[in-house]
C-alpha cells in the first residue's frame, strides 16, 4: 500500500525545520547504506548522531505516533530515528531496495524494515526532478509532494530518487517495523478500519459495528506479533 498523508507538518513547522536545517553540516549519504546502495546513491545526509538530526527526528516521531492515519496504515512497532537528506546539482539515488534489517543507532537492538516513509520538506516548485519513484505490481508510481506531506510505502519495493536538476530537495526519511509484517495483511486491516470508522459515524455503535470492530481486533491479534 502507498499512502499519502497530507499536511503531516503544517507550513510553519516546515519553515522552522528548514530554517534549522539551512546551516546544517551535511555529509556523504553513502554512510548509511550497504554495498549495493553505495553504488547508486549520490546525495548528502545529516550525520545520524548530530544533535540537530536527533532533535528534529524526535519531533517527527512524536507527531507520527499520534497520527491516526499513520497508526492505522503502518501499525508501527518500532521506528528508527528519522534521517534527513538533501539532493541538488544532479544528485540522485538510483534504483535500489532498502536493507531488510537496521541496527538502531547507539544500541544492540535491530529492526526489520517493513514500512518506508518520506517526509517532503521542500515545495515541488522549488526544484526540478527529484521524484521518488516506487515500483509495484501495477508499475512505477512517481511521487513529488507538497512540503509537509508524508508518503508511506512498503520497504520491500524497488525505488529510486530521480536527479535533482534545479534547486535543492530536502526530505526526512525513516523506516518502521510493523506489528504486521505482510503488506497485504496491513492493507486489509487499514481498509477494514477505515470502513468501520465510517460506519460508526453513520450508525453509531450498532451491534454490527461492534461485531466488525471485534473482527478487526481479532485479525490484528492473529496477525501481529510483539
Ligand atoms: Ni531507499
Amino acid at each position: 500500500m502507498m499512502l499519502q498523508i497530507r499536511e503531516f507538518l503544517n507550513k510553519s513547522e516546515v519553515a522552522q525545520m528548514r530554517q534549522m536545517l539551512a546551516t546544517a553540516d551535511w555529509s556523504d549519504g553513502r554512510a548509511t547504506v550497504g554495498p549495493q546502495g553505495a553504488l547508486v546513491k549520490q546525495n548528502r545526509q545529516l550525520p545520524t548522531d548530530s544533535p540537530l538530526s536527533r532533535q528534529l527526528g524526535e519531533f517527527i516521531l512524536q507527531k507520527l505516533y499520534q497520527h491516526p492515519q499513520f497508526l492505522s496504515a503502518a501499525l508501527p512497532y518500532r521506528t528508527v530515528p528519522p534521517l534527513f537528506n538533501s539532493y541538488s546539482g544532479g544528485e540522485h539515488y538510483g534504483l535500489h531496495v532498502d536493507g531488510a534489517i537496521r541496527i538502531l543507532p547507539g544500541s544492540t537492538l535491530s529492526l526489520r524494515t517493513d514500512v518506508s516513509s518520506t517526509l517532503f520538506l521542500t515545495e515541488p516548485e522549488d526544484y526540478d526532478g527529484g521524484e521518488l519513484q516506487v515500483m509495484d505490481t501495477f508499475g512505477a508510481h512517481e511521487v513529488k509532494l507538497p512540503a509537509g506531506d508524508l508518503i508511506v510505502y512498503p520497504s520491500s519495493s524497488l525505488h529510486q530518487v530521480k536527479p535533482v536538476t534545479r534547486g535543492e530537495r530536502v526530505c526526512s526519511f525513516f523506516w518502521t517495523q510493523s506489528m504486521v509484517k505482510d503488506d497485504q495483511q496491513r492493507t486489509m486491516l487499514f481498509e477494514l478500519d477505515r470502513n468501520i470508522q465510517t460506519l460508526r459515524q453513520q450508525l453509531g455503535d450498532s451491534p454490527e459495528v461492534l461485531s466488525l470492530t471485534g473482527h478487526y481486533h481479532n485479525l490484528l491479534r492473529q496477525w501481529s506479533y510483539l
